[in-house]
C-alpha cells in the first residue's frame, strides 16, 4: 500500500507533466492547400511543416451540415494518408467555408441551438471518417454584434461536443481553429476573445488582402507588416488589437500570403506605392502566385524593390507592378510574429511556393 502510493506520488507528477506538454502546441508551421490549385498533394514537402490545412469543405445551407464536394472525395479522403507519407507527424485540419462561401448560411446555421449542433456533429463526423485530425472554420466573416456573439456560442458548444466524442472513443481529442480576420473587430464588431480562448487551440490572423487592385486605384503593399507611422491596416498592427482584447499570443498564428497582386500602372515611370493604376493585370482580380511572380520576373528581367519600413516586395516592368511576399518579407515576418510570443504562421496556399524557397525560409527563420 505505502509504495504503491509512493509510486504514485513518483509517477502521477510525471504523468500529469507528460500529458500536459504532448497535448500543447509548440509551434505552428502551416499551409493551406486546396485541390483546385491543381498542385497534387502528393507533392507536398511535408516535412516543412507541422500542420496542413485541406480546404474547403462546405456549409449545406438547407440542412446545415458539413459536406464535401463529390469531385473534392477522393482527394480529401486521400489527404492525410498522402501527407504523412513524407511527414508521418504532421497533422491535418479540414477547413470549412472559405472566402468565397455564403456567409449568410454560416450566420444562419450559427445563429439557432439546434443548427449549431447538427453542424458540429455532422463536421466531427466528416472530419473523423476522413481521417483528418482536426477542424478549422474559415467564416469571413460575422457582419455584426449578433453574429459575432454566435460564432461564440458555436465554439463553445463546437469544443464540449469535441471533448465529449474523444471520452467516448478514446482517440485524441479533434484540433479546432478558426481562420479570422487580421484584426480583433471585423465590421464594428468584437471577436469573443472568452470563447476563442477557452474554445480553440489557436485562431488564424488572415493578415493579407489590404490591397488589391480591383479595390485600390493606386499600387499598394497589399500584405504589409507595419503602416507607418501609426495606421491600421498591417499585420502588426492586427497582432496588437488581439493582444490588446485579451487573446494570449499563444493562441495565433500568423498569416502569410504565398501570392501577390499585379496592378496595371498608368504610368510606367511612376512606379513606387500609391502610383496611379488602372486596374488589374489580366483579366481576373490580379492575383498571382509566388511561382508566377518569380517566373514574371525572371521573363521579364522586372526591378525588385524591398521595403522595409512597411515589410513588402514588389517588383514592375513596363506597366506591370506587383506586390507580393518575397524572402526578405516572409523572413521578417515571421521574426516579428515569433518576437512577439506567437504559435506560429501559416501560409495561402502551398500550392504556389517556388521549390519551396518561402516555406523553407519561413521555417528556418522560426528555427525549429
Ligand atoms: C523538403 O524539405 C527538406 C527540408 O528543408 C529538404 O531537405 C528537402 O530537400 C525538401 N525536399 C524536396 C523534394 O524539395
Ligand atoms: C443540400 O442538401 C440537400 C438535402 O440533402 C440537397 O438536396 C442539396 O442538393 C444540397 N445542396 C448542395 C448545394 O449541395
Ligand atoms: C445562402 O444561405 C442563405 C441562408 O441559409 C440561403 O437563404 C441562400 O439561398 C444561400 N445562397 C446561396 C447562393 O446558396
Ligand atoms: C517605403 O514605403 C514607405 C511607405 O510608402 C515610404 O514612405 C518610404 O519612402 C519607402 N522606403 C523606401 C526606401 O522606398
Amino acid at each position: 500500500m505505502a509504495s504503491k502510493t509512493l509510486l504514485c506520488l513518483l509517477i502521477c507528477p510525471l504523468l500529469f507533466l507528460q500529458f500536459h506538454f504532448s497535448s500543447a502546441q509548440t509551434v505552428v508551421e502551416a499551409s493551406y492547400w486546396f485541390p483546385e490549385s491543381g498542385f497534387p498533394a502528393s507533392d507536398i514537402n511535408s516535412t516543412l511543416f507541422t500542420h496542413l490545412f485541406c480546404a474547403f469543405a462546405n456549409l449545406n445551407s438547407t440542412t446545415n451540415q458539413v459536406t464535401v464536394s463529390s469531385s473534392n472525395n477522393a482527394p480529401f479522403s486521400q489527404f492525410t494518408s498522402t501527407v504523412q507519407l513524407k511527414n508521418p507527424s504532421v497533422k491535418t485540419l479540414l477547413s470549412i467555408g472559405g472566402g468565397s462561401s455564403n456567409q449568410t448560411a454560416f450566420a444562419s446555421m450559427a445563429s439557432q441551438s439546434a443548427t449549431r449542433k447538427t453542424f458540429i456533429d455532422s463536421s466531427i463526423k466528416l472530419a473523423r471518417s476522413y481521417g483528418f485530425l482536426g477542424l478549422d472554420l474559415d467564416w469571413e466573416y460575422p457582419q455584426s454584434a449578433a453574429e459575432i456573439t454566435n460564432f461564440g456560442l458555436l465554439f463553445k458548444e463546437w469544443r464540449s461536443a469535441v471533448t465529449a466524442e474523444a471520452t467516448a472513443t478514446g482517440k485524441p481529442a479533434l484540433l479546432l481553429t478558426a481562420a479570422v480576420y487580421y484584426a480583433s473587430t471585423v465590421n464594428g464588431a468584437n471577436y469573443p476573445i472568452q470563447s476563442i480562448a477557452s474554445s480553440c487551440d489557436w485562431v488564424n490572423l488572415m493578415a493579407y488582402d489590404f490591397y488589391g487592385p480591383t479595390w485600390s486605384s493606386v499600387t499598394n503593399p497589399p500584405a504589409q507588416l507595419f503602416d507607418p507611422p501609426s495606421g491600421s491596416v498591417s499585420g502588426s498592427y492586427g497582432i496588437k488589437s488581439w493582444i490588446q482584447a485579451g487573446l494570449n499570443p499563444k493562441k495565433m498564428v500568423f498569416g502569410m500570403p504565398f501570392y501577390g497582386y499585379a496592378w496595371k500602372l498608368v504610368n510606367a515611370n511612376n512606379h513606387g506605392f500609391k502610383a496611379p493604376s488602372s486596374g488589374p493585370v489580366g483579366s481576373g482580380d490580379g492575383s498571382m502566385g509566388y511561382k508566377q511572380i518569380k517566373a514574371f520576373i525572371t521573363q521579364s528581367q522586372a526591378t525588385i524593390v524591398y521595403n522595409s519600413s512597411v515589410v513588402s516586395d514588389y517588383c514592375y516592368s513596363g506597366t506591370t507592378w506587383i506586390g507580393y511576399d518575397d524572402i526578405q518579407s516572409i523572413t521578417a515576418k515571421v521574426s516579428y510574429a515569433k518576437q512577439q510570443g506567437l504559435l506560429g504562421y501559416f501560409s495561402w496556399h502551398v500550392g504556389v511556393d517556388n521549390n519551396w524557397a518561402l516555406s523553407q525560409r519561413a521555417k528556418q527563420t522560426w528555427g525549429t
